[in-house]
């Protein structure tokens, strides 16, 4: 049976863009998917038609390939079936909203947006329109992350009652992010928490809330968050969050309770800093009756173990360790490229997997953690107003 081929349009040609691509032009069956495969008819940069050609040329992407000098250009092509959104994310509002206006479907970088109240627009949008709209959570589609969840739905480790997840960096902020780059400019919506606190959050939720059947899922009932500020700009440094879940996972029959979860991100010091896990997991995942540990980095880990409780004074704890691969030495974004070619071929508006309504609850929780650390940016990256020029 022939594949079902999706064809994209790339928006941004920046550092993103540019593992989006190398990964969309590795060959699906390399990684056992043959229902599906993948063709980059246009690729535009803000910039110019001219960087938009070089790009095309340095990632060696088969031609024909339209190069567009605007985004405008690149949405109203009529052989694009899906626009990927790699703009910092203070402009994923403003162009998601340019794609979904044009007709096109969606894959959308992470943060999906500054704030929720945009989330909710671009939502509503895809539904009004009957497109498909997705932000790019690429981990949530990793082998390794659907067999984490399996486990908890499993009951591998019991009721699942507190995790603990860190993505920080340790870097030497000053030198290497200054003022001016997205990582810490006020005007690119910068910062710890909208750029690597979003990992961390998509580990909390993935195992403490996506593991429960659909009806069953409870936003967070209690959220505390501290934020430090880059001295700087004003973008957060640090930011750490205390959540507190009305449900456990995977069920609640044991007894009525609570779940928790501590979701950490840092620039200055690091999950990892010896870059050989010694400091220990970058989440763990703790249930009645054991743990699971993933290593980081936590957008893309590579293993995870599962430690049974220890149950009498003979007995020794259980220890199994999983890695998991990347097929054609991929980056690991071809998983959620697939998963969007399979949405599009069965007709569907959302991913199952990473679907509107999370996405929103996490901007929710982003939101009140930036409420309660005194964190804003400018109101034109903050505006619910399309079309605005940024
Ligand atoms: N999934 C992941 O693992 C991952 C990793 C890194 C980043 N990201 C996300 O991807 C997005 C882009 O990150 P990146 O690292 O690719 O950033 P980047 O290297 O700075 O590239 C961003 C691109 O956006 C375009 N752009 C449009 N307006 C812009 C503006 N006002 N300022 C700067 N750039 C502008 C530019 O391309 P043109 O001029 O060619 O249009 C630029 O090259 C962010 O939302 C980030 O969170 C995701």
């Amino acid at each position: 049976m022939a594949s079902y081929n999706v064809r994209w349009g790339i928006m941004a040609t920046g550092g993103i863009a540019t593992t989006f691509v190398r990964d969309l032009l590795t060959d699906p069956k390399v990684r056992g998917a043959s229902d599906v495969s993948h063709t980059i008819v246009a690729v535009a940069s803000s910039s110019s038609a001219s960087r938009a050609e070089e790009f095309i040329v340095d990632k060696a992407i088969p031609r024909p390939c339209a190069a567009y000098g605007s985004y405008e250009e690149l949405v109203a092509d009529s052989s694009v079936d899906v626009i990927y959104v790699a703009t910092p994310h203070s402009h994923h509002f403003q162009n998601s909203m340019l794609a979904l206006e044009a007709g096109k479907h969606v894959l959308c970088e992470k943060a999906f947006t500054v704030n929720a109240a945009q989330a909710k627009i671009l939502c509503e949008t895809a539904k009004k329109k009957n497109l498909f709209l997705m932000e790019a959570v690429w981990t949530r589609y990793f082998p390794l992350s659907v067999q984490v969840r399996d486990l908890i739905k499993q009951g591998a480790i019991g009721e699942v009652l507190r995790v603990i997840a860190d993505n920080s960096t340790g870097d030497d902020v000053e030198k290497i992010w200054g003022t001016a780059h997205r990582m810490v400019n006020k005007d690119l919506a910068g910062g710890a928490l909208l750029d690597l606190g979003i990992y961390s959050l998509t580990w909390v939720f993935q195992t403490l809330y996506h593991t429960l059947p659909v009806t069953q899922r409870k936003p967070p009932s209690a959220i505390s968050a501290h934020i430090t500020p880059y001295h700087l700009t004003g973008a957060d440094e640090a930011t750490t969050i205390l959540l507190s879940f009305p449900t456990t996972t995977p069920s609640n029959s044991t007894h009525p309770g609570e779940s928790q979860a501590v979701a950490m991100t840092h620039l200055r010091v690091a999950t990892d800093p010896g870059e050989d896990n010694s400091a220990g997991p970058a989440v763990r995942i703790q249930g009645t009756k054991g743990e699971i540990q993933v290593d980081g980095p936590v957008w893309r880990p590579e293993r995870y173990r599962v430690i049974s409780k220890k149950t009498g004074d003979s007995e020794a704890s259980g220890i199994k360790e999983v890695h998991c691969s990347f097929p054609g030495n991929g980056h690991g974004m071809y998983w959620e490229a697939d998963e969007v070619a399979r949405c599009l071929r069965d007709g569907k508006l959302e991913s199952e997997s990473m679907p509107w309504e999370e996405s929103i609850v996490i901007m929710e929780v982003m939101d009140e953690a930036r409420r309660q650390g005194g964190l804003t940016y400018p109101e034109s990256i903050e505006s619910t107003s399309y079309p605005l020029k940024l």
